[in-house]
């Protein structure tokens, strides 16, 4: 949820800002700017619309200079308009500053600085704090001057910093330059993510990782509350409310070709394709056949400790919600244990009584989403143990939960989620497997499990297949303007992820329900514009859900059925069908995801929708 980049060296700021921007604006993409500093003038460049528009405007009318922040923004306060993009100016052009986050209390802070004299020119949040920080620094020079004293090159910049920060109620991520300090970038964090990469007498600022592929290998994460001091060949962190930290220098874990295309239309699709890769590396060194069970390097929880959970509850928000629904069936039919899938947004702010042994997992692709932050947060202070299940490494809720598991599926870019859904079922499904041996999975049936999930790859490679199908089918469908996703236990979640996938990207209206509840109430919406995605693969509930199609049928909706290879019956009621391979019940969430985002995808392309890019979405959302 918007994207921030920064540059202090020898090389031109632009090159790497628009670079970075193109490869952070997955994260928001209604406006973008720069701004950098050259011959003692501070040039800001910004305008609503893509990276490219940026880029265009960049042509015309250059930026030079060594040192330079950029922004991609999601609007959160204000429109996205020219005059809300950021960079925001401070003061009479002495800084500019980028941010993601919300401040709270901006109302208040605009007000007092109003009084104070300042005037805005946009309805954001940011600008308040671009002009608190002016005013914190005038304070400092003034004082500087009636105390005579000679400080250190950025001690006023820093004391400038710390008293702005600290009245700001919210979050942020921050990147500011200085007109007159043109050798430093300051940088701050509280709940939106930055990190440092180091260059070669250079260092990048930004929001994640991937704009730093090819720049730099070793970076430094930011933590909360902490605020960098950044000059071409020195990094320095400082408390917001203390002194000096020592910061970790580690090592880049992103490559190239986890941030390109490599020769597909969009991300969406590549990281579709990814799937039988990210989840045997989801699966990879976890799987232990002498002990028929899982093992996890970073739970930090004993088996003892583990073994007096009595109650398991998955938080998440949106996809990552329906691979929570995924575990919840898995959890329970292997693990036996009570299992309960809350939506964060919904936990942070509830109270429900928790049993002192239960565990909490907060599931989380980007290991950012605010909601989930909260709610993890809120949960381990009353003393549960939580566990996260993430796919990005360093990531805040990585970084703050007691222990977890993460994906391994590598960056992923597009902004619906698709590999990270699969592979967080597969990391359920282990920890179901773990579980379920700690308490009442016999030997052989763990055995049953671990062939069931090394075949599973190869499965998914066969799902893909169907890519020819479904784009066949897309083209039949895709000027319906709703949908119905049915399926029945694990498949029910499926179903609901099926139509958040379309809905996403293709802007069409979707609705995924147990198959059977369709009955009391969206049958109402059948009519022959209105095609079913019947999600039936063989199992218990298969002859019932064949009922149901019949039902749908009956009232002349269209189906799409995915169905397993050899499924003859269901292809004589559905109008189309999709076979996909025969696997344990339990992982035909995964297999059957497939097809549907495959679905989603073709139909989004058809109706000309920014796949990658769909309207209003962002890709990690820090903002309640
Ligand atoms: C949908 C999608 C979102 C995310 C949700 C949670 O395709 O991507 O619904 O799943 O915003 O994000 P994470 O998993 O990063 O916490």
């Amino acid at each position: 949820m918007c994207g921030i980049v920064g540059y202090i060296g020898p090389n031109e700021a632009t090159d790497f800002l628009l670079e970075g921007l193109r490869r952070l604006e997955y994260r928001g993409y209604d406006s973008s700017g720069v701004a950098t500093i050259h011959n003692g003038d501070l040039a800001v460049t910004k305008t609503a619309g893509r990276i490219d528009d940026l880029a265009r405007t960049l042509k015309q009318y250059p930026a030079p200079g060594t040192i330079g922040l950029g922004h991609t923004r999601w609007a959160t306060h204000g429109p996205a308009t020219d005059e809300n993009a950021h960079p925001h100016i401070g003061g009479r052009r002495v800084l500019a500053l980028v941010h993601n986050g919300v401040i709270e209390n901006f109302r208040v802070l605009k007000q007092k600085l109003t009084q104070l004299g300042y005037t805005f020119s946009t309805s954001t949040d940011t600008e308040v704090i671009a002009q608190l920080l002016d005013y914190e620094l005038q304070q400092c020079q003034a004082a500087a001057r009636d105390e005579e004293q000679i400080t250190e090159p950025y001690a006023m910049l820093v004391e400038a910093m710390q008293a702005t920060l600290s009245q700001l109620r919210g979050t942020y991520g921050l990147a500011v330059v200085f007109r007159d300090w043109p050798d430093v970038l300051l940088a701050a964090r509280l709940g939106s993510p930055l990190v440092i990469g180091i260059g070669d007498g250079e260092h990048f600022i930004a929001s994640d990782q991937s704009p730093l592929v090819g720049r730099a290998d070793k970076i430094v994460f930011l933590a909360d509350h902490e605020l960098a001091v950044v000059t071409a060949k020195s990094i320095r962190v400082v408390n917001r409310d203390a002194g000096d930290v020592h910061h970790t220098v580690k090592m880049l874990e992103v490559d190239e070709s986890q941030v390109e295309l490599d020769g597909f239309a969009h991300y969406m699709l590549k990281e579709i394709y990814e799937q039988p890769e990210t989840i045997r590396n989801a699966m990879r060194g976890r799987l232990n056949r002498d002990s028929a069970t899982a093992v996890f390097g970073g739970l930090n929880l004993t088996a003892q400790q583990l073994r007096t959970i009595d109650r398991i509850v998955l938080t998440a928000c949106g996809t990552s919600w329906h691979a929570g629904l995924v575990g919840e069936y898995m959890l329970e039919a292997f693990a036996r244990l009570p299992v309960e899938v809350e939506y964060a947004s919904e936990l942070r702010y509830r109270n429900p009584p928790l049993s002192s042994n239960t565990l909490l997992f907060a599931i989380t692709q980007s290991g950012e989403t605010i909601d989930t932050l909260a709610a993890m947060r809120e949960v381990m202070r009353k003393g549960h143990p939580v566990l996260s299940i993430c796919n990005v490494v360093g990531s805040t809720i990585a970084r703050e939960s007691d222990g977890g598991v993460y994906l391994h599926a590598g960056p992923e870019i597009g902004v619906a989620s698709t590999k990270a859904f699969t592979s967080q079922c597969v990391v359920l499904a282990l920890l179901a497997l773990y579980f379920g041996r700690l308490h009442h999975l016999s030997y052989e049936a763990g055995l049953r499990v671990i062939d069931e999930l090394e075949a599973l790859p190869d499965q998914v490679e066969q799902a893909l297949e169907t890519n020819s199908d479904i784009r066949r089918i897309a083209g039949k469908y895709s000027r319906c303007n709703n949908f119905l996703y049915l399926g029945r236990q694990y498949n029910f979640p499926a179903a609901l992820e099926g139509a958040l996938k379309l809905k996403e990207i293709s802007y069409i209206h979707a609705e995924g329900y147990p198959a059977a509840e369709m009955k009391h109430g969206p049958i109402a919406l059948v009519d022959e514009n209105t095609p079913s995605v019947f999600v039936v693969p063989r199992g218990g509930v298969y002859e019932k859900v064949l009922a149901n199609m019949e039902e749908i049928k009956a009232r002349g909706g269209p189906v799409i059925a995915i169905v397993n290879r050899g499924d003859e019956e269901a292809a004589e009621i559905a109008d189309d069908v999709v076979h996909v391979p025969v696997v344990a019940d339990f992982l035909q969430p995964i297999v059957t995801s497939i097809p549907l985002q495959l679905l989603a995808y073709h139909i989004a392309v058809l109706r000309g929708c920014d796949v990658d890019k769909p309207r209003n979405l962002a890709k990690s959302v820090t903002v309640e």
